[in-house]
């Protein structure tokens, strides 16, 4: 049964499922894998940003002046590490002048908990698009924890956006349940968790795909 709610924007096209389908497979290579996040990374941020404010400016073109639009107010990228650091990479192309924070996490690999170990946000991270991004929402655990720590420094729901590829019922329900003022924009939502927590059909581990590493 398809998970849905208004917090939910699982983006439907078909350039996002012939990315994701190329990131889903266990042979493709870790340089492919990193391009093809950085791609995917794009593409999520142009849906996520579709209500970012801007304001009426006037430009002159080569022929006449017209009406043009100019972002207004901050907006802070937020990768929970390791693994958001594939998705943000691309999403900074598009909006080069964002400003950066970084959490670091790591999900204990018996309960799942998650463990935040770093936390480095803009001092004025409370003002503005908060843009959180991580690849996978499993259980929820590490992207709950990371909006309670945006919401200590300041931040508001309504301003926070999730940005992953992919995500699974639990993660979706639970950030919901803690969050509800939280938006969540996803590649694909998967079926289910399997009893280590992952997701399936998923693509593995996302950090160790990205990285080359095993845990
Ligand atoms: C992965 C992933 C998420 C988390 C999702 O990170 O990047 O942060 O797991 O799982 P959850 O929804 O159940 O919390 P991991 O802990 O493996 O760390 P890494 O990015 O350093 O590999
Ligand atoms: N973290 C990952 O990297 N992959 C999963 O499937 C779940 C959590």
């Amino acid at each position: 049964m398809p998970i849905e709610a208004p917090q939910l924007h699982v983006i439907d096209h078909p350039l996002m499922a012939h990315l994701l389908t190329e990131a889903r497979e266990r042979r493709t290579s870790a340089q492919r894998f990193r391009h093809l996040l950085k791609q995917i990374g794009v593409l999520i941020a142009w849906e996520a940003t579709r209500d970012l404010p801007v304001e009426p400016v006037q430009v002159e073109t080569a022929l006449e002046t017209c009406q043009g639009a100019r972002l207004v107010g901050p907006v802070t990228m937020v990768p929970i590490l390791r693994a958001g650091l594939g998705l943000v990479e691309g999403m900074l192309d598009l909006i080069p002048h964002a400003r950066m924070g970084h959490i670091g996490i790591y999900r204990e690999e018996q309960s799942c908990e998650p463990h935040v170990y770093l936390e480095k946000l803009p001092l004025n991270v409370a003002a503005g698009r908060v843009l959180l991004v991580d690849p996978m929402l499993a259980t929820g655990g590490s992207a709950a924890a990371a909006v309670k720590s945006l919401l200590r420094h300041g931040c508001r729901e309504h301003e926070v956006r999730l940005l992953c590829l992919l995500a699974a019922p639990p993660g979706v329900q639970k950030l919901i349940r803690e969050h509800p003022g939280v938006h969540i924009y996803a590649a694909g939502v998967d079926r289910e968790l399997d009893s280590r927590g992952y997701i399936l059909p998923g693509l593995g581990d996302a950090g160790d795909r990205l990285f080359g590493t095993e845990d």
